[in-house]
């Protein structure tokens, strides 16, 4: 047990309301359109969330919701933002090419001058993670192999493929989340990668929080922290005593109507790397 608490560091964060989600296709194995959404109640769990960050003394920054993009509320996919750069997003489903214009329309009316238009499909941050030595990169369902070397080549930092190779855990950030990223410490759960990923990420991060399929399954990792506090599906219970005594704080949130989606915290938090 780590007698003291780990250092928070401040943030921004850049999020979208749930004004007009909904589950009106499938495109990962959590959707099911006939399923209903409470969509109050999923604005409720969201700005929960938002203010969870504030309080925390976080920067909130807002996206506007577009009718016509029910899955716009999972920011994270937008676009990847480190040093101030910001990497466009290219969907891979046509139901979700939308969405990166308005992220990019966002960054360019909030004085970001470096951007980049991807060539290839990048789902933002729902593949790329970032720890301090490199760039953790997705792939498998979403993003293409060849974004990655589009990140590396225009972030400078190396980038690392994973693979992914379960269809619950389709993106990067639904299997991994970086938990100190002024260091490589990280959490996953390895039965979302193939071997030899799994290898690549032992080898990386000897020390890494492994997370027990339980925990993967209410979607755990898809977490955020801020170097201290971690904000993560409550429903991931086993994760928080591991966490614990690592010296973080878990912060157990319900957006249980988000999962629907199939996305939690991570999924609706792009971060905004100065
Ligand atoms: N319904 C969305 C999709 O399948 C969920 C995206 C979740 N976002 C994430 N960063 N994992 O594309």
């Amino acid at each position: 047990m780590r007698s003291s608490l780990r250092e928070a560091s401040p943030r921004r964060y850049l999020m979208c309301p749930p004004a007009h989600f909904r589950v009106t296709y499938s495109i990962n194995p959590w959707m099911d359109p006939a399923k209903p959404v409470d969509l109050p109640l999923a604005q409720t769990q969201w700005e929960d969330l938002r203010d969870r960050y504030t309080a925390l003394g976080h920067t909130v920054e807002l996206l506007t919701p577009q009718p016509g993009l029910p899955d716009m509320v999972f920011a994270a996919n937008g676009a990847t933002v480190i040093d101030g750069r910001v990497l466009g997003a290219r969907f891979a489903y046509p139901e979700r090419t939308a969405e990166a214009a308005a992220h990019l329309d966002w960054f360019r009316s909030h004085g970001y001058a470096e951007i980049h238009e991807p060539d290839h499909v990048n789902e933002g941050e729902g593949d790329f993670a970032v720890t301090a030595s490199w760039i953790l990169a997705g792939r498998g369902f979403r993003s293409s192999p060849l974004s990655h070397d589009e990140a590396q080549e225009f972030f400078g930092r190396p980038v690392i493929g994973l693979d992914l190779v379960d269809p619950r855990y389709y993106h990067l950030d639904t299997a991994l989340c970086v938990l100190d990223d002024a260091a490589d410490e990280v959490m996953y759960y390895p039965g979302a990668f193939s071997p030899g990923s799994r290898a690549v990420l032992a080898r990386l991060f000897p020390d890494a929080l492994i997370a027990e399929e339980a925990d993967a399954a209410a979607l755990g990792l898809n977490a955020v922290s801020d170097g201290r506090h971690v904000l993560l599906p409550q429903a991931a219970v086993g994760l928080f005593e591991p966490l614990r005594a690592r010296g973080f704080e878990p912060v157990g949130m319900d957006l249980g109507e988000l999962l629907k989606g199939g996305g939690s915290v991570k999924c609706c938090t792009q971060e905004l790397r100065a």
